[in-house]
């Protein structure tokens, strides 16, 4: 976001529109699929309820690779070699498709290519990367387990990936849309779309009140902000931290890495001016609404400088993904009734590659052919019910305690006096539970704290001055806005 243009021509929509292809939705996965379909003949509208790249997209780390840390022993097992191997082939196609289109539009994107690893620090793990350099290879991967991988610091062992790459997503987005426009697509930022009714043709109204008929809608706003197939209770949300620091080009590990170890750790760098790159480390995962976020942005800084001495810390962001109860991303017809709904959704922390994909596969679903990979992604595989059932009742035991357990606890401050400059909490005002926050001015903003996705409590991020949802990840703004779904109302605001 700061390294790439910040303003983008696009108007908000004011008129009522008819095209083929209504996408909601304008981060990696609604503009990757907008711009295929454009380039496939479609008339297609892109309704983004804020800005172009400027999401979870916008606040990536954007590594571009196939090996997705240990994904493929565990799909070898739940999904069959097959599965493995289906899915090894379209997340390499995607990778190779976005060199291809940034080649072809001339778009400077900071593609560079480097092997991607997946390694440990501790010897307990290392056998579990062996089976998954194994696994991988199995699935027909250029990879192998090594001992050696660039990073500063020794490691126990390591799969080493070959053809991964690494660019700005930002800056090959709007290189997108700008030829997407070109084309005769549309694009209108500030146009959230708030209601979808399925038929022939489909219906999306938007806020400010004009309507969009299609004769297909993609549904690519992250998490599915409507949600006919239920696929809430098979997402998990999961935020993650991110900071950065100029490094030295001499000092560049010159690879993209991963390793499962402290909640994750992830390292790229990417271009910063002359004799500089940019150490882009990310980490600290966990749900949304729970915990001390600013002790984890301590500990994430922490490391960064001990692994890289010297290194001072320039920038630090946060962003959050859904992780599926079975690991594979949902891309594919809305729910088992849906003809023209398409959704994108349960990236896994994987979804540049996975955004492409997706916008090849519905592309093709759209235009009447069946890829290879459509049944690995498709939303409605019944079939890997039980294979995701603990994973699923573990998430509903997640929800169900924030839903219930959140009320019976009062959480948060006993009267709006005890909270402090800066900070936020929920507050019980005329019987009623408040997101209560006190600005540096000492001025409060009160909104009610029940999210409006399904109604648990919010609770407040201090670091980042937000309030979010511990059940399914919504995230607000201290004055209710929302900032990130499955919400797509604000919080309502309170007099105080
Ligand atoms: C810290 C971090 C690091 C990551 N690093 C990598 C990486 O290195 N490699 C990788 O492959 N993946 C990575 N990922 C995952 C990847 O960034 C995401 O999977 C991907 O960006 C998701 O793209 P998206 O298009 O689904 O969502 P988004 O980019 O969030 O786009 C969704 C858009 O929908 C809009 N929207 C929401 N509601 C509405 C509505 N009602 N109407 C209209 N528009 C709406 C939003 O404003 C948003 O712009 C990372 C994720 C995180 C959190
Ligand atoms: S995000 Fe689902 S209840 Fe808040």
């Amino acid at each position: 976001m700061d390294t790439a243009p910040s303003g983008t021509p696009y108007p908000a929509l004011t008129e009522d529109l008819e095209v083929d292809v209504a996408v909601l939705g304008a981060g990696i996965a609604g503009l990757s699929t907008a711009w295929e379909l454009t380039r496939a003949g479609h008339r297609v509208a892109v309704l983004e309820a804020d800005r172009i790249a400027a999401g979870v997209t916008g606040h990536t780390t954007a590594k571009l690779t196939a090996l997705h840390s240990l994904v493929y022993d565990r799909l070898r097992r739940t999904r069959g070699p097959e599965g493995a191997r289906l899915y090894a082939r379209s997340q390499s196609e995607a990778v190779e498709r976005a060199a291809a289109i940034a080649a072809e539009l001339g778009i400077d994107c900071e593609l560079e290519r480097v092997p991607a690893f997946t390694y440990t620090e501790d010897p307990g793990r290392a056998d579990s990367l062996r089976a998954e350099a194994d696994a991988a290879s199995e699935a027909g991967l250029p990879a192998s387990y090594v001992t050696e991988t660039g990073l500063p610091f020794p490691v126990a062992g390591a799969v080493r990936a070959e053809g991964a790459a690494q660019f700005h997503p930002r800056a090959y987005l709007l290189g997108l849309a700008g030829d997407l426009r070109a084309r005769g697509g549309r694009i209108h930022e500030h146009t959230r779309a708030t209601g979808l009714e399925e038929g022939t043709p489909c219906r999306v109204t938007t806020e400010g009140g004009a309507v969009v008929t299609a004769g297909d809608v993609v549904i690519a706003t992250h998490y599915p902000v409507f949600d006919r197939a239920l696929l809430f209770a098979r997402l998990s949300p999961r935020r993650e931290l991110v900071v950065a620091a100029p490094l030295a080009a001499d000092r560049d590990p010159r690879g993209a890495y991963i390793t499962p170890d402290q909640r994750t750790r992830s390292v790229r760098t990417a271009p910063y001016g002359d004799g500089q790159r940019l150490l882009i480390v990310t980490g600290e995962s966990f749900t949304p609404g729970t915990g001390d976020t600013a002790e984890r942005f301590g500990r994430l800084a922490d490391w960064t400088r001990e692994r890289f001495p010297g290194v001072e810390i320039t920038h630090r962001w946060a962003a959050q993904d859904n992780d599926p109860t079975d690991t594979v991303p949902l891309v594919g017809p809305f729910h088992p009734g849906a003809h023209h709904t398409y959704v994108a959704t349960g990236f896994a922390g994987w979804g540049l590659s996975g955004g492409i994909m997706a916008g090849r596969l519905l592309t093709a679903l759209i235009g009447g052919e069946r890829p290879e990979w459509a049944g690995l992604y498709d939303p409605r595989r019944l079939g890997t019910a039980l294979r995701e059932g603990s994973a699923l009742l573990g998430h509903q035991f997640h929800v169900g305690k924030h839903f219930v357990g959140d009320r019976l606890s009062a959480p948060g401050a006993d009267s709006v006096d005890r909270i402090a400059p800066g900070t936020g909490a929920v507050v019980r005002l005329d019987g009623r539970r408040s997101a209560v926050y006190r600005d540096e001015d000492g001025t409060v903003h009160a909104v009610s704290a029940r999210c409006t996705h399904l109604g648990c409590l919010v609770a407040f991020n201090a670091a980042e001055r937000a309030w979010e949802c511990p059940c399914h990840g919504s995230r607000f703004g201290t004055d209710g806005r929302v900032l990130q779904g499955p919400a797509n109302q604000p919080l309502e605001r309170r007099d105080i």
